[in-house]
């Protein structure tokens, strides 16, 4: 596991754009995408770079795959993740959208939805995932509790998420999502987890350091061969102060 640690969100938020546009170069092109306020400045740095680069990703064989999305909105809706995704990302870049895969949470029928989302993964398998925290230490909107099994599912979000997302979400805030399961998490080849601000401390903490539980869904990418934390020093403050018993298990950088 490695653990980077900037200075600031911004920093933070910059490596990551650099670690995937190094793993484009590389031959990446099955990327999973998050949303969340965290990402807003990772997708900002990306398109940057992307533009200063010149690279031109629309007309690439790129695939998008995003996390989860709320249950009963409408794809247009401005709470949405497609929304946000189309905000911050796909419309900048001009990515075509049938090249970039958001759940339905409008499917008729959402149990064959979440089926039909873990075909086209496991087709294509992803090459990189990105991923936020929340601070309960959910990934996508895989709440405590979860299965480790689990594939692509339907979660009613905790209490602790409702409160911690209420207050930005434009309306009522949807208390169900689709979110890819933690299984599916972790059969990306690689996974980058950007936690920024000190509310994130203890998740981020418990997630390197502390024991396999199912009730800190972010512990279980301790199974994962190829973790990389892209950490601000406040998210990392918990961490730097229990690292001492795991020091074996990831290696610190500071940029
Ligand atoms: C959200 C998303 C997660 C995200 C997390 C943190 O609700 N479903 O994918 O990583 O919670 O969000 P934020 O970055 O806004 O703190």
């Amino acid at each position: 596991m490695q653990v980077y640690i900037a200075d600031d969100g911004l920093r933070a938020a910059d490596l990551t754009a650099e670690l995937m546009i190094k793993a484009y170069h590389d031959g990446a092109r099955t990327f999973g995408l998050a949303t969340g306020q965290t990402m807003v400045p990772v997708y900002q740095a990306l398109v940057d770079r992307i533009r200063a680069q010149g690279l031109d990703v629309s007309r690439d064989d790129l695939q998008t795959f995003n996390l989860d999305e709320y249950v009963g909105l409408p794809a247009t809706h401005p709470g949405s993740f497609r929304q946000f995704m189309q905000e911050h990302l796909f419309s900048p870049l001009h990515l075509p959208s049938e090249r970039c895969h958001l759940l339905n949470g409008m499917a008729a029928d959402l149990n064959q939805e979440c089926a039909h989302y873990d075909e086209l993964l496991e087709r294509r398998g992803l090459d990189i995932q990105l991923l936020g925290i929340g601070t309960n230490g959910h990934i996508g909107y895989n709440e405590p509790g979860t299965a480790w099994e689990s594939r692509t599912h339907r979660m009613r979000l905790s209490q602790d998420t409702i409160a911690q997302n209420r207050d930005q979400f434009p309306g009522d805030l949807p208390e169900e999502a689709l979110t890819m399961g933690i299984w599916s998490i972790l059969q990306a080849k690689a996974i980058l987890v950007v936690a920024i601000g000190a509310s994130k401390a203890e998740a981020v903490a418990k997630a390197i350091c502390g024991p396999l539980d199912v009730n800190l869904p972010a512990s279980a990418l301790q199974n994962h061969p190829d973790v990389t934390y892209l950490l601000d020093a406040k998210a990392a403050e918990r961490l730097l102060a229990d690292q001492s018993a795991k020091e074996d298990r990831m290696v610190i950088r500071r940029v």
